[in-house]
């Protein structure tokens, strides 16, 4: 039986400044179980993360938690039944999902996997879920011996063959009094598995891993869903990004941790807003972003080639840690050991591939640069915006230990200069980050 009417009208749309950014949609469906409480975390972890949310609440679910802590939290309204004309007229169940960038059940009951995996659309939940073709991410929870029964890990196998994303739950204590795999993940860890699977959705277009996808980064792009807006249309981004790795001698280099993320992200960002993207990319570990043409390579010399050969661009974002010295000359053999005195090391300062870009006679119209700078963030930004005459230069702070900085690392703090004022995002996932970014620049060409 399906539960009554029960959607709360707080705020039927997220924050203005949310949507003006192009935010992720969460669509979060709540199942019946103890652990429905952390539901009401990864809410709060979701919105201060950047993203929107928006949840149905199973009938099951309601007996946990709440409609009114949700749609607080959640910041809109709560949907938990097919039949409400309300619902109908201003948001059909269908648009709930259409509208989600990512479906995530949390916590996924044995009963709402059964149904999954049997097809069954008898409430809202299982109704959406059949209907829908958005990625989605069921996070299971519930009693040891429910999880380990055959029924359930047939149905968890039915699942992933039919393309949903499971997050194995934790083992431990359990509320019933048990000990063994079926908590749920803490919220933190779900927040987590979210943005890594936004990622790669975003990276590939479609949750696969690209080598799932074939060798051609094209293979794979999903067609343009026409209802959604290609702002950068017809535009040509150039985005660089990693590192580069200056050649000591064949065994050694000189590096820097820069991972490649935040302008992996960007160009999977501007390639979502319809954009014709080059990437450059330094030596990283990562799969290419659909939609993207990936030019790798691994000298700042070749960096700077590979970007002169892309242009003319619309737009250059230029996030590369290039490396600011190479060796004076490679060793074409190993160097050894002399004694006790350590090898020489004579270095020549790498061209400037930003600031050549800002006198090349074919100058992108929007010139971004980044900023790596451990204090003095905004003066130092602007002094490097005057210094390598560019239009933007998106700051980041890079102080912190080791594995707790923004190198390396999957968030980001920014500052963002122009010619006209600063604005700062506070920590935010680089995928945000880039969305923000490519929503400033598809304005600033609007
Ligand atoms: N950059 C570049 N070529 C270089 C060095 C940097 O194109 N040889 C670009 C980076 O891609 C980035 C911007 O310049 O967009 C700033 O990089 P950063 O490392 O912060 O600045 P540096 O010029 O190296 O200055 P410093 O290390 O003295 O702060």
């Amino acid at each position: 039986m399906v539960q009554g009417t029960c959607c709360l009208a707080l705020s039927p749309l997220a924050p203005k400044s949310d949507r003006m950014a192009n935010p992720k949609h969460i669509l979060l469906i709540i199942g019946g179980g103890i652990a429905a409480y952390k539901a009401a975390e990864l809410i709060r972890l979701i919105r201060k993360s950047g993203m929107t949310v928006r949840c149905v609440l199973t009938e099951s679910g309601a007996q946990f938690v709440t409609p009114m802590t949700l749609a607080a939290l959640s910041g809109n309204e709560v949907h938990s039944t097919l039949w409400s004309l309300k619902d109908e007229t201003e948001m059909g169940h269908i648009q709930l999902s259409r509208e989600a960038d990512l479906i995530v059940i949390c916590p996924a009951t044995a009963n709402l996997l059964a149904k999954m995996a049997g097809g069954i659309a008898d409430d809202l939940a299982t109704t959406l879920l059949l209907a829908t073709d958005t990625p989605v991410l069921a996070v299971p929870a519930m009693n040891v011996r429910m999880w380990q029964h055959a029924a359930t890990q047939r149905n968890l196998s039915q699942l992933q063959a039919d393309g949903i994303m499971v997050m194995p739950p934790d083992e431990g204590d359990m509320a019933c009094g048990e000990f063994g795999p079926g908590r749920l993940p803490e919220p933190e860890a779900v927040l987590a598995k979210i943005s890594s699977v936004l990622e790669s959705t975003a990276l590939t277009g479609t949750g696969l891993a690209q080598s799932e996808l074939g060798p051609n980064p094209l293979d794979g792009q999903p067609a343009f869903a026409p209802d959604r807006h290609r702002p950068l249309r017809g535009k040509h981004v150039l985005v660089t990004a990693g590192p580069t790795h200056e050649p000591i001698d064949p065994v050694r280099y000189i590096a820097n941790r820069s991972s490649g993320r935040q302008g992996f992200a960007i160009a999977a960002a501007a390639a979502d807003a319809g954009a014709q993207v080059t990437l450059v990319a330094g030596p990283v570990h990562l799969p290419t972003p659909a939609g993207v043409m990936r030019i790798d390579v691994e000298t700042a010399i070749e960096m700077e080639q590979a970007v002169h050969d892309a242009l003319p661009a619309d737009v250059a974002i230029m996030v590369a840690a290039v490396a600011d010295w190479r060796t004076d000359s490679q060793a074409g053999q190993k160097i050894k050991k002399q004694g006790a005195a350590p090898a020489p090391l004579k270095l020549t300062e790498n061209p400037d591939i930003l600031a050549g870009l800002a006198r090349h006679e074919q100058r992108p119209g929007l010139l971004i640069g980044f900023a790596a700078e451990t204090e003095k963030i905004a003066e130092h930004a602007k002094a490097k915006l005057e210094k390598k005459s560019c239009d933007w230069i998106v700051a980041n702070d890079v102080s912190g230990p080791v594995g707790e900085s923004v190198m390396g690392g999957t968030d980001n703090s920014v500052h963002i200069v122009t010619r006209t004022g600063t604005e700062i995002w506070e920590r935010l996932l680089k995928m945000e980050v880039a969305r923000r970014l490519v929503a400033k620049i598809s304005e600033e060409l609007a």
